[in-house]
């Protein structure tokens, strides 16, 4: 959107005139931060809502305007916001203290509850954000395999760090993004989503292989999905050639289904990480596996079995608190349907999207699985048949790109209409999220649609 757009818009005066406050801290907010933000996926334009509470499926912003929340905390909070149960075992560590420097109870009670669910969390060892154990799982997989190099997939996210960047939102061919350096991007084979030739042929050609890595339900959970009998077939393939699999089950973990993809597919990864719901929604990841892999880390069997231990620090590492919160979390994913409860209304969410679109006679999809939520917006203005379209059909570049200035504008309509959605745009779905939350959440996307509609953007 650019800013004449912005500023000759009824969407986005209507929004400046509803988040005033919000609007006074953006401004703070621009002399402190570049863009005035703390996370690239909060970038709105011309800014977005400051928010000072939250509870369940809704949260409330500095101005008072409430909103049915689709962000999730980036889907940490597969509970809801501010599940009593997970509030009082912060609060009770807490009061214990909030960083011992040493061993403690809780993250025992946490590796428990992830062993329970987990099917091959046979190993585990805490990290404080999904990046780093990411990154901790491509190190792992090297020292195992005694082999350099990782497979990725195009499009698929895992994280900030350096081997991750090229190949998820631009530099396709593996180049070096800014900053980092060429011989890290030239460790990474990057491969067309879903492509399980590409991948067999990469492994035939390389030997220098340690691991392939993905998002085992497709990039940004779903948006891209991948092929049925994929993930078989990628198991398949990497055993063959002694080649790690790596699940980045950092949104589908505990959310897919208690045990997360793995446990839904039924199949093995060597090594997986975990993060968001895993630590309750406070700070906290894992990378969980084989003990035979996870040993490199270990300071007396590493050694025996002719192998340098792994360096691995990290200050919060299973700390207190996050502890105490995600074994609150995944306690309560274990004994209730809440995996089930999100699942099924994001089905039920993407079946009235459709309907409305159909009926406001718009040529977008809404789809997804499990409890994901993606609208397809047709950059290229194809004939489609909302409820019977097939994101599987539409090449992924296609799918990740929006008609210009539509996300922006959308996520704006629905904030004017109460729903806070992502960019994309979609959204994952709670246990919180209720009936209610339902009916008004597909009157404010036919509300917003409307309001597209009067300003030409669709
Ligand atoms: C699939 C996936 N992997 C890794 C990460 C990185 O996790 P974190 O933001 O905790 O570093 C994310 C974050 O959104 C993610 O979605």
């Amino acid at each position: 959107m650019n800013t004449v757009a912005l500023e000759s818009s009824n969407i986005v005066e209507t929004y400046r005139s509803k988040t005033r406050e919000s609007a006074a801290l953006s401004e703070d907010a621009a002399a402190q931060f570049p863009s005035g933000i703390t996370h690239d996926s909060r970038h709105v334009r011309p800014y977005g809502v400051f928010v000072e509470k939250a509870v369940g499926s809704h949260k409330w912003d500095v101005d008072g305007n409430e909103y049915i929340d689709y962000f999730g905390g980036h889907g940490a909070l597969l509970l809801g916001h501010g599940r009593p149960e997970v509030l009082a075992a912060i609060h009770e560590a807490l009061d214990e203290g909030t960083h011992f420097g040493a061993s403690h109870p809780r993250e025992l009670a946490w590796a428990r509850v992830i062993q329970r669910l987990v099917p091959t969390a046979d190993r585990i060892r805490f990290t404080s954000s999904g990046t780093e154990a990411t990154h901790l799982a491509l190190r792992l997989a090297r020292a195992f395999t005694g082999r350099s190099k990782i497979v990725r997939f195009l499009s698929n996210f895992h994280g900030w760090h350096d081997h991750m960047t090229s190949g998820y939102t631009s530099h396709y061919d593996g180049s070096p993004t800014s900053g980092v350096l060429e011989s890290v991007a030239s460790s990474i084979a990057l491969v067309p989503p879903g492509d399980i030739d590409a991948v067999r042929t990469v492994l035939e050609q390389d030997k220098d292989i340690a691991a392939v890595i993905l998002e085992p339900t497709g990039s940004s959970f779903g948006m891209v999905p991948i092929p049925e009998g994929f993930l078989e077939a990628l198991r398949e393939v990497t055993a063959k050639h002694g080649v790690l699999l790596i699940f980045d089950e950092v949104v589908t973990g505990f959310r897919v289904s208690p045990g997360g993809a793995q446990s839904h597919f039924n199949i093995k990864p060597d090594l997986t990480a975990l993060a968001k719901i895993l630590a309750g929604g406070l700070p906290g990841a894992a990378v969980v596996g084989g003990r035979e892999i996870l040993d490199a880390l270990d300071f007396d069997a590493a050694p025996a079995s002719g192998r340098e231990k792994i360096q691995h620090q990290g200050t919060y590492n299973a700390n207190p608190a996050s502890a105490a919160a995600g074994a609150a979390a995944l306690s309560i994913i274990e004994s209730t349907d809440a995996c089930k409860r999100a699942n099924d209304y994001a089905e039920r969410l993407r079946g009235r999207l459709n309907q409305i679109f159909v009926e406001e006679q718009v040529q977008w999809a809404a789809y997804g699985t499990f409890s994901g939520f993606h609208v397809f917006t047709n950059p290229m203005k194809r004939v489609i048949d909302p409820e019977k379209f097939d994101a599987a059909s539409v090449d992924w570049k296609e799918i990740k790109s929006n008609p210009p200035g539509v996300s922006d504008r959308l996520r704006l309509a629905m904030l004017i209409n109460g729903v806070d959605i992502t960019g994309w745009p979609g959204g994952t779905i709670s246990a919180a999220h209720d009936e209610a939350d339902l009916d008004k959440t597909v009157d404010a996307f036919r509300e917003s649609l409307r309001m597209l509609r009067s300003e030409d953007v669709i």
